[in-house]
This record gives C-alpha cells, sequence and structure tokens, in this order.
C-alpha cells in the first residue's frame, strides 16, 4: 500500500534531515513513527504527500509512485491530521470537514450528507457541525481534523502528533476512539508521536527514528524481545518483562478465538498487559477471552500466552 524505498531529505551538505530510510505499510496497517525530537519524523510523512520533495529514494502508493500521481488525486488519497489542527476559523465544522470536497465538486446536499455521517463517526453530536473551530474545546477540534482528514475517504492516513496537545484523559480516549474507527475502516496509517506508551498502545507496527536513520521497525514487542541496539532498550525505558506488561496491549499477544455467547468476564483488546494480569489474579483465572470494541470475542489471553510472548528472541520478525 504505501512504500519507501531509500528515502532521503537533505538541505545542504551536513544537513541530512531523513538519511535514506526503506519501510513499507501494509494495507489496513497502522504504523507508529517514533523518534526525538528532530530525527525527521515530520520531514518523512510530509515527504509521503509530496509537501517536501525527497532528494533521493522512491516512495510509492497503491504501487505507483508518488511523482506519476496527479498531486490533486495523490492528496485525495492521503488524508493527513497535524497537533495543530489547522482549522479554517471562519467556516463552520461541516464546512471545514467538507471542504476538499467542495473542491472536488461535490453538491451541497451530498457533502451535508457525508459531514453528517462523518460527525456521527467520530462520536459528536450533530448540532457541532454549525458551530465555528472557536467555539470547540481541543479535543472536539482535534477529531473534527480527523473527520476532515476521512471526508474524501483516503486509504492512507498520515497523522502527526495529532493528540499531542491534548491532556491526558482526552488524549487517551481519543486513542480508543481512533482505534476503535481505524478497527471498522482498516486505513492504512502512518502515526507520528513522542510518547512511547502511544507508540505501543496505537501500532500494530512501529518505526524507532535516530538522526534521519531508522533504528528499528518491528511489532511492539520486538522491541523488547529483540531490540536493535542499546537505544532502542533506553528509548523504550527498559526491556524488562514489567516493563514490558505496562507498555503492551493485549491483541499484540493474544492468541485469535471466537465466541458466539460472551462469557462472564473479558478484557479489552486495548488494555495493557498489566491490566489484564490484574484482571486474571482477581478473577482467580488461567485463563480470559478478549473482546473487541463491539463486544464480540476475538482472542484469548493467559500467563502462558504472555509468558511466551515475552519470551526473549522469541518470534522476532526480520525487517
Ligand atoms: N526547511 C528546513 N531547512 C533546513 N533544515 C530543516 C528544514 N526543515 C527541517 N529541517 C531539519 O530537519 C530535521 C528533521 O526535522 P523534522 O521536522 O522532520 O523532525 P521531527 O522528528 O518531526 O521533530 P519533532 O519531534 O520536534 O517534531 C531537523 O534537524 C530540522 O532542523
Ligand atoms: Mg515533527
Amino acid at each position: 500500500m504505501l512504500s519507501l524505498q531509500q528515502v532521503g531529505k537533505s538541505y545542504s551538505a551536513d544537513v541530512v534531515a531523513v538519511d535514506e530510510i526503506s519501510l513499507d505499510v501494509a494495507r489496513g496497517e497502522l504504523l507508529t513513527l517514533i523518534g526525538p525530537s528532530g530525527c525527521g519524523k515530520t520531514t518523512v510523512l510530509r515527504m509521503i504527500n509530496r509537501l517536501i520533495e525527497p532528494t533521493s529514494g522512491k516512495i510509492f502508493v497503491h504501487g505507483r509512485e508518488i511523482r506519476e500521481w496527479d498531486p490533486i488525486e495523490l492528496r485525495r488519497s492521503i488524508g493527513y491530521v497535524i497537533q495543530q489542527v489547522g482549522l479554517f476559523p471562519h467556516l463552520t465544522v461541516e464546512q471545514n470537514i467538507a471542504y476538499v470536497l467542495r473542491i472536488t465538486g461535490m453538491s451541497v446536499k451530498k457533502r451535508q450528507a457525508r459531514a453528517a455521517e462523518l460527525i456521527s463517526l467520530i462520536g459528536l453530536d450533530k448540532f457541532h457541525l454549525n458551530r465555528y473551530p472557536a467555539e470547540l474545546s481541543g479535543g472536539q477540534a482535534q477529531r473534527v481534523g480527523f473527520a476532515r482528514a476521512l471526508a474524501s475517504d483516503p486509504d492512507v492516513i498520515l497523522m502527526d502528533e495529532p493528540f499531542g496537545a491534548l491532556d491526558q484523559i482526552t488524549r487517551l480516549q481519543l486513542q480508543d476512539e481512533l482505534l476503535r474507527i481505524q478497527q471498522q475502516l482498516k486505513k492504512t496509517i502512518v502515526f507520528v508521536t513522542h510518547d512511547i506508551q502511544e507508540a505501543m498502545k496505537m501500532g500494530d507496527k512501529i518505526a524507532l527514528m535516530r538522526s534521519g536513520s531508522l533504528v528499528q521497525l518491528g511489532r511492539p514487542v520486538d522491541f523488547f524481545n529483540c531490540p536493535a541496539d542499546e537505544f532502542v532498550t533506553d528509548f523504550i525505558g527498559g526491556s524488562d518483562f514489567f516493563r514490558l506488561l505496562e507498555l503492551i496491549p493485549v491483541h499484540q499477544v493474544m492468541e485469535e478465538a471466537s465466541l458466539k455467547k460472551t462469557p462472564g468476564a473479558t478484557l479489552t483488546r486495548d488494555m495493557t498487559l498489566a491490566e489484564a494480569m490484574r484482571l486474571l489474579f482477581r478473577q482467580n483465572k488461567q485463563q480470559i477471552y478478549v473482546t473487541d470494541c463491539d463486544g464480540k470475542v476475538t482472542g484469548l489471553l493467559s500467563m502462558d500466552i504472555i509468558r511466551r510472548a515475552a519470551a526473549a528472541g522469541s518470534g522476532c520478525t526480520e525487517e
């Protein structure tokens, strides 16, 4: 779906923002991109939607090099969400959400219907459609920014620290909502964050960058079991079992399972393993079923499964 092949960006001989990065994001996958300030995360995102031209390498969206795309068609296929949200202050929420659709010539009626559909998807009441951005909270504005990015139904969505400016509670709420929407829509997402907890919770895979280079690309558990070097271990704050329990969500390690009837106590897929273990002990159970956001059983977790996932060197993916 999205492929970067030795993509680099230099501003001068000694300012190399991104140094020959190669990575693939599969259809429906959410990749979190993390690393210290100034390591090149935003530059990577902005090269994907051609706001910045790479100085080397190639980027493919849907198997087609981005330079071969019509720029307008490319922007429509790629949603972009940023920390500052960037809503137009003089337009209502509805007009903001439907902005791209207006440019593409969609009728007023269809635009209104699409905006109404999206506002309920992102969990806001319809009356917000007539408000102006200044009348929204930070979390609401960020939701509207996401709805706007979804308006033209792009396959790829780029998110640059979308929840970075929000308080912790709103941030956790928006993370859960994004995961819920992602389960439904299965977009291909690159999500930049500073926060390792967020990267581990949100990412099917994580790409860790340092000084313009890709240090490690893999599943969250790989960063514990097969860290590429000491920088990786330092960055995730230690690679011991307890740190893993704190950071890794249930769905990353659970075994797939399905049940027609929901059994009594269940875990939810986005809980951390630490929370899951507490529940296992409290319920005095060997294993416990996991439900997705609709309450459907999709997995099973036990101490054995956790132990296997946390075994050093187990199941490292070669990238
Ligand atoms: N227009 C520019 N001219 C020269 N250098 C630039 C330019 N834009 C970015 N850089 C440099 O490129 C590097 C990568 O910047 P980038 O914005 O991609 O970092 P980042 O990882 O997104 O950082 P942050 O986490 O702080 O947002 C930085 O060292 C930055 O100073
Ligand atoms: Mg940045």
